[in-house]
C-alpha cells in the first residue's frame, strides 16, 4: 500500500484548485497582455514543432502543474519504466515498448536478461521476411508471386499497423496489396478476399496472446477461403506458404497449425496497444520495407530519448500530459479531439483511442482504491477539414470545453501533381485559420461592426477560449510518424502517473469477453443460458425470432 497522500489532498492539487478559481483571463486578454507567449510556448522535439501558446494557461499554471508533476514522481515512475521495472502490478510485468526501438547495443534487462538482442533478432528475422516477399522470393504453394498481404487482429494487433500503414501510404511498395481485418463480423473477411487469389495471397495472423477469439474465428474462415474457397488450394501443405503469426504464444500457434518458423516473436512485456514497432509491425515493414521501419523506430527513440532526458519545463510528452491534467481535472472537460491536417492520419486518432483509453479508463489506483478525481478523457476525432463540415460547429459553439491538437505537415507528398501539391497550403490554411477561431473567436462587437442585425448576433458571435496545441512538422516521414507516436505514448504515461493508475493493464475488456462466449449458444443454438438479465433475455428472443423471418 502507497503511504503517499490522495491526489485530491496534495497540496500541489489545491494550488491548482486555487488558481483555477482565480483564473478567467480569455485567451484574447492573455495574447495581449503577453504577446511572447507565441514564442515561448513552444517544445521542440525531434522534427516536431509543438505549440502549446493557444492554451488557458500562464508562467504560473505552468509552474503549478510541473510541481503537481514533481510531487507525485512521474520522472521516478518513467525511470522505473525505462529500467524494466514491473511497474504494470496488476499482471505483474514490465513496461518496456521502449526496447523495442533501443538501438543494438544497448543493455534494457528484464529479470536480469538484456532484452535488446532478441528484438534484433526478430527485427533482422522480419526484414528478411520481408525483403523475401518484397522481391518475390517467397512465393506461395503454387509457386505464384505473393500480391496480396491480409493482417488479421483486433485492437493492438491491428490498429497500429492499419493506422501506420495508411500514414506512410507514398513509401509503401504500390504493387502490393494490403488489408487489415479485425471484425468478427464475416463481412469484413468477407470484403478482404473477395477479389483476391488465395495463391498470391499471404495472411498475417497477428495475435499477442493467440486467444483472442475474433482473431481466432476469422483466421480458421481465411484458413478455409485459402484452401476449400472457390478457388482454394485443396492441400493442408498450402497453410505453411500462406500464414504466419506474429504472437508472444509458440505453443498456441503451432496448435493452429502454423509453423512456429513462421512466427515471429514478441514479449509479455509489449502491451498490446504499444506493440506496433513489434513483430506485430511486420504487415507494415512488408509494406514500407525495412529501412523504413527502422527510420520509423529510430523517431520513436529520438521522442524517448527526449523524454528521458529533457528538463521537466521542456519535455514535451510531460508538457502536453500536464496540460489534460488541467483540462480534466480543473476545468471540467471530458474528451480530447486529435484532428489531423492530413489524410494520411484518417486513422491516427482511433489508434490513439486505443492506446490512451485503454490504458486510462480506470476508476481505481494503482493500490486498487476507488479514484476520486477524473481519469482519462473520451479521446476523439478524424481529420480535420472533414470535421469542420461536420462536428466543429459544437467545438466553436457548444457548451462543452473541448482541447484538441492540430497536426499538420509543411509538405505534401512529392508524388502528388503539381495541381494537388498547390492543394496543400489550403489544407494548412484551414489548419491555422481554425486555431486561431478557436481561441479567439469573433466578439458581439465585431459582429455588429459588420452591419449584421442584432437579432442575429448572439448567433454569429464565437465565445472562443478554446484551447489546442498545434504540431507541426515538415513532413509526415516515418521518423516523424514513431515521434508522433512515441510523443502519445509517453503523454499518457505521465497522466496514468499523476492520477497514480495502472495505464498498462486492461481488465475492463474482459466482462464483455467472457459474457459474449457465454451468449452465444443462446443465438446459435437456443440454449438455456443462466444469469441472463430480463432484458438481454428478451434482446436474445426477439433476435432469435428475427433469425428466422
Ligand atoms: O481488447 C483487449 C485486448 O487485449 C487489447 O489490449 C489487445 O490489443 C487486443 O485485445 C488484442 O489482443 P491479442 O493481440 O492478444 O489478440
Amino acid at each position: 500500500m502507497s503511504d503517499s497522500p490522495l491526489l485530491t489532498r496534495r497540496p500541489e492539487w489545491t494550488a491548482l484548485e486555487d488558481h483555477r478559481a482565480e483564473q478567467h483571463a480569455h485567451l484574447r486578454e492573455l495574447f495581449a497582455e503577453d504577446p511572447g507567449r507565441a514564442e515561448r510556448y513552444v517544445v521542440r522535439v525531434g522534427d516536431l514543432r509543438i505549440d502549446y501558446s493557444k492554451h488557458l494557461i500562464t508562467d504560473e499554471t505552468l509552474a503549478l502543474l510541473q510541481e503537481l508533476a514533481g510531487a507525485t514522481d512521474v520522472f521516478g515512475l518513467r525511470d522505473a519504466m525505462f529500467r524494466g521495472e514491473r511497474i504494470n502490478l496488476t499482471e505483474d510485468r514490465a513496461v518496456l515498448h521502449t526496447a523495442l526501438r533501443a538501438p543494438a547495443g544497448a543493455v534494457v534487462e528484464v529479470d536480469g536478461e538484456n532484452v535488446v538482442p532478441r528484438v534484433h533478432a526478430v527485427l533482422d528475422k522480419m526484414s528478411d521476411f520481408a525483403n523475401r516477399v518484397r522481391s518475390g522470393e517467397w512465393t506461395g504453394h503454387t509457386g505464384k508471386r505473393i500480391k496480396n498481404v491480409v493482417n488479421i487482429g483486433i485492437g493492438g494487433s491491428d490498429l497500429g499497423p492499419a493506422m501506420a500503414y495508411e500514414a506512410l501510404r507514398a513509401y509503401t511498395a504500390r504493387e502490393l496489396t494490403f488489408r487489415f481485418v479485425s471484425n468478427v463480423d464475416g463481412a469484413d473477411l468477407h470484403e478482404a478476399v473477395r477479389d483476391l487469389d488465395p495463391a498470391e495471397t499471404l495472411f498475417i495472423v497477428a495475435s499477442k496472446t493467440f486467444t483472442t477469439i475474433e482473431t481466432i474465428t476469422n483466421a480458421t474462415s481465411a484458413r478455409t477461403w485459402l484452401l476449400d474457397g472457390p478457388a482454394g488450394l485443396h492441400d493442408d501443405k498450402a497453410v505453411a506458404r500462406h500464414f504466419v503469426a506474429l504472437s508472444t504464444n509458440a505453443e498456441k500457434v503451432t496448435d493452429f497449425g502454423i509453423d512456429p518458423d513462421n512466427m515471429f516473436e514478441f514479449w509479455d512485456w509489449v502491451g498490446g496497444r504499444y506493440s506496433y514497432d513489434s513483430a506485430i509491425g511486420l504487415s507494415l515493414m512488408i509494406a514500407i520495407g525495412p529501412d523504413h521501419f527502422r527510420e520509423m523506430l529510430d523517431g520513436f527513440r529520438i521522442v524517448d530519448e527526449h523524454f528521458q532526458n529533457a528538463p521537466a519545463e521542456a519535455n514535451a510528452p510531460l508538457i502536453l500530459g500536464l496540460l489534460g491534467v488541467w483540462y480534466g481535472n480543473f476545468h471540467g472537460a471530458q474528451s480530447h479531439a486529435v484532428l489531423p491536417y492530413s489524410h494520411y492520419l484518417s486513422k491516427f486518432t482511433a489508434y490513439l483511442q486505443q492506446l490512451d483509453m485503454e490504458s486510462n479508463g480506470k476508476s481505481v489506483d494503482r493500490d486498487g482504491n476507488p479514484v476520486e478525481w477524473q481519469t482519462g478523457p473520451v479521446v476523439w476525432g478524424t481529420p480535420g477539414t472533414n470535421g469542420q463540415h461536420a462536428y466543429y460547429q459544437l467545438i466553436h459553439q457548444g457548451t462543452k470545453l473541448i482541447p484538441a491538437d492540430l497536426i499538420g505537415f509543411a509538405r505534401p507528398i512529392d508524388e502528388l501533381s503539381d495541381e494537388l501539391k498547390a492543394q496543400h497550403d489550403l489544407l494548412m490554411a484551414n489548419l491555422f485559420a481554425q486555431g486561431q477561431a478557436l481561441a479567439f473567436g469573433k466578439t458581439a462587437e465585431e459582429v455588429r461592426a459588420e452591419g449584421v442585425a442584432e437579432e442575429q448576433v448572439a448567433h454569429r458571435t464565437f465565445q472562443g477560449n478554446h484551447p489546442t496545441t498545434t504540431i507541426l512538422a515538415r513532413a509526415l516521414t516515418p521518423s516523424v510518424l514513431g515521434q508522433l507516436v512515441a510523443l502519445y505514448e509517453h503523454k499518457v504515461f505521465v497522466q496514468g502517473a499523476i492520477w497514480n493508475i495502472d495505464s498498462f493493464d486492461q481488465w475492463g475488456v474482459e466482462l464483455g469477453k467472457v459474457l459474449a462466449k457465454r451468449v452465444e449458444p443462446a443465438l446459435t443454438e437456443g440454449a438455456e443460458v443462466p444469469g441472463l438479465d430480463p432484458s438481454t433475455t428478451a434482446l436474445v428472443a426477439a433476435y432469435r425470432e428475427l433469425k428466422e423471418v
